[in-house]
């Protein structure tokens, strides 16, 4: 929790933590991880999509590779610990390995990129480990119009080496230690849970186009205006997701111009975040809004357009992986709770690579993607042992040893 707390001192806005793909303090985040790693034995690089990745190798070497990790972007003022908790886990894995002497080196990963902030698309850096990463992505381009190929060259790195970030299929598999960032855990009293799968999602832009005009002489009925029309179509959105079980819809940005108290508003440029465990439910939803979008502007004269940046499967985790990790969580006297994760996860796109397992923590409150997000000591202190107890698992389970 400690070294959370001193991360989450590197951020590119003072009094808040933001830490996009790749912005300067990711340099001092990969500074201090890597000074930790190199302190504890491991050997430190950083691969060509920005991830900063250590391992740590049994004496004997083997080729058997456990793979530990989350992310260290973060989301616009963020808390402390959504990824960089698990990073922090994944470090003191590698003391429990050590001292279990376990037959097996452990991989620890930094992930560069999941929240998809600054270029829209989330999981750059997880791609890349998965060898998922689609070379269409380095023309995306931040707010500032940089693309994500500028980025990576900027940090010193060559995109034509994003292949070989890719982990080899052999390796044992992927542990992810995460915080639930709902409520449920501490609904029902629980420090840990083992997640069974995560839900799929889509992401899109939508832009409404009017006309900007003087907002002084243009009379009402002959505006086009696009902001009133977004507006319209934002508590469509709503109004859908609560009619559909299950379905989560979120219009978290939007950019108006040309954003000006006395213009009616031109332009209108918008997210859609859309999520369900079933993606037909999640795909017709994403067919419905859309549609609804074309309506409501060709109502009010307007057009608007829209493009899909994100279309991520629902993944089930790896079962026998979590059924190891529920007996451990059981071995250390707390009950197996398996629950869904609603948030979007490194360990979704590492699953098409090799068997995935995640452990989530309480988030007291329910709160993350706000400040407010915390982790409460006793569920570290629970999580640590269940840990340990996995890795002893793994380190006698034929299935895997194999
Ligand atoms: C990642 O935090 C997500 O948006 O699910
Ligand atoms: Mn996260
Ligand atoms: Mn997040």
């Amino acid at each position: 929790m400690a070294l959370c707390h001193t991360l989450a001192e590197f951020t590119e806005e003072p009094g808040r933590i933001t830490r996009l793909f790749l912005t300067p303090p990711v340099r001092d985040v990969h500074a201090l991880l890597r000074e930790r790693m190199e302190q504890m034995g491991m050997s430190v690089n950083v691969d060509a999509a920005g991830n900063l990745r250590g391992v740590w190798t049994p004496v004997g070497s083997t080729a058997r590779r456990l793979l530990i990790g989350s992310h260290i972007d973060t989301v616009p003022n963020a808390g402390a610990f959504d990824g960089v908790l698990g990073v922090a886990l994944a470090l003191e894995c590698v003391e429990l390995a050590r001292t279990l002497q376990v037959p097996f080196a452990v991989e620890v990963l930094a992930f560069s990129e999941e929240e998809g902030v600054r270029f829209g698309v989330p999981f750059l850096g997880s791609r890349a480990v998965a060898g998922r990463f689609d070379s269409a992505l380095l023309a995306c381009r931040d707010s500032e119009g940089a693309t994500a190929e500028s980025a990576l060259r900027a940090f010193g790195l060559d995109p034509a080496q994003i292949p070989a970030a890719a982990a080899s299929e052999e390796a044992i598999g992927f542990l992810e230690f995460h915080i639930e960032q709902g409520p449920v855990l501490e609904a029902e009293n629980l420090s840990v849970a083992v997640v069974d799968g995560i839900a799929g999602q889509s992401r899109l832009t939508f832009e409404f186009a009017g006309q900007a005009n003087h907002a002084g002489t243009t009379p009402m009925a002959l505006r086009r205006d696009a902001l009133t029309a977004a507006a319209e179509w934002i508590a469509a959105v709503e109004a859908h997701a609560k009619d559909v079980r299950g379905l989560v819809a979120t219009v978290g940005a939007i950019a108006v111009e040309p954003n000006a108290g006395n213009v009616v508003p031109g332009l209108a440029r918008l997210s859609l975040d859309v999520r369900h465990a079933d993606d037909a439910v999640r795909h017709t939803a994403v067919s419905g809004l859309t549609a609804q979008a074309k309506a409501i502007a060709a109502r009010r004269s307007l057009t608007v357009t829209s493009a899909v940046s994100l279309d991520q499967p629902a993944v089930a985790l790896d079962a026998h992986l979590s059924a190891l990790l529920c007996r451990a969580v059981e071995d250390c006297g707390m009950p197996g709770k398996r629950m869904y994760s609603g948030a979007g996860h490194d360990a979704m796109i590492l699953a098409a690579r090799m068997p995935a397992a995640m452990l989530f923590l309480r988030s007291p409150g329910g709160i993350s993607h706000n400040p407010a997000e915390a982790v409460d000591v006793e569920d570290v202190a629970a999580a640590l042992p269940a840990a340990r107890a996995f890795l002893q698992c793994l380190a006698e389970d034929n299935h895997l040893q194999g």
